[in-house]
């Protein structure tokens, strides 16, 4: 269950590595079959990431997948409300990623995913299918945190297997879901493609009281939000205790008369063009 507006409270630093990736896609995409290059948003959430697509591909038709009901809802805005240059070529679809394939006749040109295959469970498998499916020249381009070691979410983890916590909310860490740089190499390469990846640690300058939970609460604690939806005193109560352990792992500092707390946030990119 995820909540756009949340997620969208700190657009902006979650944007910079959107364009950090787009930045190195080639400009140049096979076309799709009516002409005009076919590309996929993979876990768009909001739409807004995919708008920024359909800017840096002004022909381009998008869709953008996405299992979540409220992401999309949101998303759909942007189809319906959204600049002239993008109507009639933006559209958003209901998709599991775990189970998704482009699809032959759909000739996508790229397949586009930021900040949401690590939320797929060993979704890695499913990359002999998708470049499969790409023609020559056909891209898959690819954001994922890299920071399941950080303290946001060790101590989430954590917490979530403390004795207090542990039979309604006790789950593994994701740690193992998410490749680096070389692993991903290591997966597409064999499946005829060129890859380049790199990983850059981003730090983020996060004001306002408690910001690196009010971050986790777009993200990283969906999941627990969601289990305590039906109990706010126990959703108070887990949020308090975790907001204690995170200000003592993210000091806030002061600068003037602004609280700024520093956020490590590593991140993986990958972009493989098939041969
Ligand atoms: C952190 S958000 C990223 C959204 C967007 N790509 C961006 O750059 O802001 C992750 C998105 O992945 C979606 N997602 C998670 N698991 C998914 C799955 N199995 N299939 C499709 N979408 C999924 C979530 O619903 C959410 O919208």
């Amino acid at each position: 269950m995820w909540d756009p507006q949340q997620y969208l409270r700190h657009a902006g630093p979650r944007l910079r590595p959107l364009h950090d990736l787009l930045a190195h896609v080639p400009e140049a995409l096979p076309p799709g079959r009516d002409g005009p290059p076919r590309i996929a948003d993979l876990g768009c959430g909001p739409g807004g990431p995919t708008t920024h697509l359909a800017d840096r591909w002004p022909t381009a038709h998008l869709t953008g997948y996405d299992s979540d009901p409220a992401m999309l809802d949101a998303a759909r805005a942007h189809a319906r409300d959204g600049a002239p240059d993008t109507a009639g070529r933006l559209d958003f679809a209901h998709a599991d990623l775990a189970d998704w394939r482009p699809g032959r006749d759909e000739r996508f040109g790229l397949l586009f995913s930021n900040a949401a295959l690590q939320w797929v469970p060993g979704h890695q498998h499913a990359f002999p299918d998708w470049i499969a499916d790409l023609p020559s020249g056909g891209v898959l381009a690819f954001q994922v945190p890299g920071n399941f070691t950080a303290p946001s979410h060790t101590l989430l983890a954590a917490l979530r297997n403390s004795p207090r916590w542990r039979d309604r909310l006790g789950a593994p860490s994701r740690a193992d879901d998410v490749l680096d740089p070389a692993g991903y190499a290591a997966v597409l390469t064999p499946l005829g493609c060129t890859v380049d990846t790199w990983e850059t640690t981003y730090l983020h300058r996060l004001t306002g009281p408690d910001p690196v939970l009010e971050w986790t609460k777009g993200t990283a604690l969906r999941p627990v939000l969601t289990l305590l939806a039906d109990d706010p005193q126990s959703r108070t109560a887990f949020l308090d205790e975790y907001a204690t352990a995170l200000r003592t792992a993210y000091p806030p500092t002061t600068e003037g008369t602004d609280t700024v707390t520093y956020f490590p946030f590593r991140r993986v990119f990958v972009i493989a063009v098939k041969h």
